[in-house]
């Protein structure tokens, strides 16, 4: 059909949206390792949680697997930029594998921030979600019992403790800006001395992403969100542009899209979670492209120039 049988549509896209400076150095580090030691590399959980990412490295000859006890002797295995328990490491060398760590540098500096905590006799309350890979690697740098899951405002609310006096937070770097501001203030209206970061530990990234999408989505009757449903910060971006009233969604990418969601929709918003690559970005306007009449409008709320440095080992 030609332009002017199609109706108009007006897609705001936000920025800053997709690929942080921590997934861009991960699939760096996967790349090098392969351009350096040739394939297979081995890599320990989704390199980041996207699966257009994955595919493309296994590609090229990486070989993901969940636990280290399925990489063999002998080829070089890479971390995930979630982070992993200090006991991965330690395996790993043990067996003398040669491995890389992708973990994001904001995710190391909680880390170390919660040994911080501990070695000045401390109990952790650590806000995030049960199961998720970085939650799992933060707890795995500290001994058994010496941290708290929480995971809501009645988890703060009614959290036990035996020391109210010696008590720290941390939190996931992948959270809702807005919920974790509330379970920060009930842990520190309960416990007036607990220890924590100036504000909390949210990325840079997340929380420009949930700016973008909060400036956006006010002004959208729909808005996309490229990303995997195990991408906590993917899900963050898609419920913020709920509470400001738009109807939204998590898509992997453009075959996802239901057009009858389009019913009634004049204008709609996009965006990315930080694993998504920005070629699927590109593939959802251009599928919106063959079907309406678009004008794209670009929401900016920030400008991000963070770039984190790639491990020694791959550029001496
Ligand atoms: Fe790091 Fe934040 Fe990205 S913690 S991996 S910069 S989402």
């Amino acid at each position: 059909s030609t332009v002017g049988d199609r109706r108009p549509l007006t897609v705001l896209v936000a920025a800053p949206r997709g690929f942080c400076a921590g997934v861009d150095r991960a699939i760096h580090i996967v790349e090098l390792a392969l351009e350096r030691y040739g394939a297979p590399v081995y890599v320990r959980h989704e390199i980041v949680h996207n699966r257009f990412v994955v595919d493309t490295l296994k590609a090229k000859g990486a070989i993901f697997v969940e636990e280290l006890d399925e990489v063999p002797d002998g080829v070089p295995v890479v971390f995930s930029a979630h982070g992993v328990p200090k006991a991965v490491p330690a395996a790993a060398e043990a067996r003398g594998l040669n491995y890389l760590d992708a973990t994001c540098p904001l995710v190391s500096k909680v880390h170390r921030q919660a040994e911080r905590l501990v070695d000045a006799g401390r109990h952790i309350l650590f806000i995030g979600h049960e199961g998720h890979p970085e939650v799992i690697g933060t707890f795995g740098q500290v001994p058994e019992g010496a941290m708290t899951l929480i995971e809501t405002v009645e988890d703060a609310a009614s959290v036990q403790v035996a020391d109210p006096e010696n008590l720290g937070f941390l939190t996931q770097t992948t959270l809702s800006v807005d919920d974790t501001a509330d379970m920060i203030a009930e842990l520190q209206r309960r416990f007036p001395n607990i220890n924590g970061p100036r504000g909390d530990d949210i990325c840079y990234a997340t929380s420009n992403r949930q700016a973008a999408v909060k400036a956006m989505a006010p002004r959208c009757d729909l808005v996309l969100v490229i990303g995997a449903t195990n991408s906590s910060n993917s899900q963050r971006l898609r419920e913020v542009a709920e509470r400001e009233g738009a109807n939204a969604w998590l898509i992997n990418r453009a075959a996802d899209i239901d057009w009858a969601w389009f019913k009634d929709v004049t204008t709609v918003g996009l965006t990315a979670g930080a694993s998504a690559p920005e070629v699927l970005v590109q593939e959802v306007l251009a599928a919106m492209g063959a079907r309406f009449a678009v004008t794209t409008e670009s929401i900016t709320t920030a400008v991000e120039d963070v770039v984190f440095k790639l491990p020694r080992a791959l550029t001496a």
